[in-house]
């Protein structure tokens, strides 16, 4: 008889009922209503919620001051809220927990360290290697990045997008299953942005970590993600969403040339200038009353 399981002899296993239920995979990353504000009683968040599925690419869009960053110091757990729940992995966050990982608008690497003593740096810290284990790993991750070559360069005789991604190969050398980039490239010229756009993506293919990626920059959101949220100027929470469904894998000239792409960057800027709108209006009460006769708010 051949090996093959038919489904009269699933009857006959004594399995749980959920073993046998399809489950749909659990968010890897879950913020559940929660509420921050600052010591001083600035609000950022009102039962705000968002997920993330694992191995998606999604990015955060919003004006200056909405709480991009308070979100990710949420996120670190080194911020807690005052209500509501972030779970990773569906434990709650924690700064020990390893699983999450970051990289920030400045490379911020030490100037007195080769690049890849910077990236070795991290594994020194947290990871169970010996010596000879995390030079490897450290190699290894930079190789990913396309810097091989330079490991022996220190910080100032690399160029600003070189120095981005040893920062980039030193947070995935702790092999992160999340990974939250805070506007990484938003310091870079427009060549170098793309360019490490493109980079993130090759590299995401290979790893496919979760990602929360932060940006200003709507052609950048369209281009990286799968979803792009949208948020208000705090304490306004989501805004919308919008599900971008490129085909992957995306290149800067195939990609940003596609009309579907003009098509999403179109209707994320329209969505940012109502975000603008309504945030002029909260200050504005004259410009309120002209957004209310012309039905936007
Ligand atoms: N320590 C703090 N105490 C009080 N208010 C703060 C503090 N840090 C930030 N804020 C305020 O909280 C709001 C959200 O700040 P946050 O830095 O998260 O914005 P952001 O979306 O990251 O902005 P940007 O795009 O400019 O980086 C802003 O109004 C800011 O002024
Ligand atoms: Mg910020």
């Amino acid at each position: 008889m051949s090996g093959n399981l038919i489904l009269s002899d699933l009857t006959t296993l004594a399995m749980p009922e959920t073993f046998l239920r399809v489950q749909p995979p659990a968010d890897a990353l879950s913020v559940e209503q929660i509420s921050f504000s600052y010591p001083n009683g600035h609000r950022v968040f009102s039962a705000f919620s968002l997920s993330a599925a694992p191995g998606e690419f999604v990015a955060i869009l919003g004006p200056s001051g909405c709480g991009k960053s308070t979100l990710l110091n949420l996120l670190s757990g080194f911020v807690q809220p005052q209500a509501g729940q972030i779970r990773l992995n569906q434990a709650t966050v924690s700064p020990e927990r390893s699983e999450l990982g970051y990289v920030f608008q400045a490379p911020q690497l030490f100037p007195w360290l080769t690049a890849l003593e910077n990236v070795r740096f991290g594994l020194r810290m947290a990871a169970d290697l010996s010596e000879s284990q995390q030079r490897e790993r450290a190699l290894q991750y930079l190789r990913l990045v396309g810097l091989e070559q330079a490991a022996q360069r220190l910080p100032h005789q690399l160029s600003g997008g070189m120095q981005q991604r040893v920062s980039l190969a030193r947070t995935l050398a702790l092999e992160p299953e999340v990974l939250l980039m805070d506007e990484p490239f938003a310091a870079l010229d427009a060549i170098s942005r793309n360019h490490m756009n493109e980079e993130t993506l090759r590299i995401w293919a290979e790893l496919g970590q979760t990602v929360l990626f932060i940006t200003h920059d709507i052609d950048e959101a369209v281009f990286l993600a799968d979803r792009v949220i949208v948020l208000n100027i705090a304490p306004g929470g989501i805004h919308s969403e919008l599900k971008i469904q490129l085909p992957r894998p995306r290149s800067n000239l195939k990609t940003r040339r596609l009309p579907a792409f003009l098509d999403y960057r179109n209707e994320l800027m329209e969505r940012i200038s109502q975000v603008m709108a309504l945030s002029e209006a909260r200050v504005s009460p004259s410009l309120s009353r002209v957004l209310e006769t012309e039905s936007i708010l």
